[in-house]
């Protein structure tokens, strides 16, 4: 029989990963706080340009992620968890990478249709496809709105989670995904 079992994940998917957790975790704590200030409002309007930029950044970087990540093997999960464990991180993960894609989808219907600005980091504006659709602007909006929520606890579980399994479990979980290191077991 034949083992073909590696000890982490893919080398350039671990390097997507933090560069993610980086950017995600950026454009998060600007939407919380752009959604706090009044619409129209300085620094509000300047730091949504930013939120937007990393948002369409984080969804190419999605893309090639599911990419390499269907392209790849990822290591098995780590025995020692019980069956309720795995099952609860599977969804955790697959819920991630749901919103990877769900959040700057909705968050570009909104911008696009209400016909607000789309500049790429100081740079070129990007496209607005659906310019002046009222009901793609308010599908957008509240699904962005409300998605929001499930960004806020599905982040939250996976670093706690991520700390029980350092601290407490003392397990191998963070070094299957830790940037340096080989595949090997
Ligand atoms: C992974 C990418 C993204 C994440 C995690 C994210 C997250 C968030 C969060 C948490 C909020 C605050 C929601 C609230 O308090 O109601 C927000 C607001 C907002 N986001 Fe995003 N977003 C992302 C991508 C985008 C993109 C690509 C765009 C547009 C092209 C966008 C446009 C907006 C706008 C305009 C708001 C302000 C909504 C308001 O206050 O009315 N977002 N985002
Ligand atoms: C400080 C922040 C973060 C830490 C400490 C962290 C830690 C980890 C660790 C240790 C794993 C490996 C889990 C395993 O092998 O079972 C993992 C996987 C994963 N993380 Fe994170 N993460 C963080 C932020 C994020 C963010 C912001 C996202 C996306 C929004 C994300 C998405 C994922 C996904 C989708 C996986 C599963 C990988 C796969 O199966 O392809 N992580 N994370």
């Amino acid at each position: 029989m034949t083992t073909d079992v590696t000890a982490s994940y893919d080398p350039l998917l671990r390097k997507i990963h933090w560069a993610t957790a980086v950017l995600f975790i950026a454009a998060m704590l600007i939407g919380f706080y752009c959604g706090l200030q009044e619409p129209g409002t300085s620094p509000r309007r300047e730091l949504l340009e930013v939120h937007k930029s990393l948002g369409v950044t984080l969804f190419l970087l999605a893309i090639l992620r599911l990419m390499v990540r269907f392209a790849t093997t990822a290591p098995p999960e780590p025995g020692s968890l019980s069956p309720l464990v795995r099952v609860a991180a599977r969804l955790n993960h697959w819920a991630l990478y749901a919103i990877l894609f769900a959040m700057p989808v909705t968050g570009y219907m909104f911008s696009s249709a209400g016909g607000y600005s789309l500049r790429y980091f100081w740079t070129f504006s990007w496209p607005r496809l659906f310019a002046g659709n009222k009901a793609v602007e308010e599908a957008g909006e509240l699904a962005h709105g409300a998605l929001a929520y499930l960004v806020y606890a599905a982040v939250t579980l996976h670093i706690a989670a991520t700390l029980w399994h350092v601290l407490v479990k003392k397990d191998e979980t963070l070094s299957r995904m830790w940037p340096r290191g080989s595949r090997g077991l």
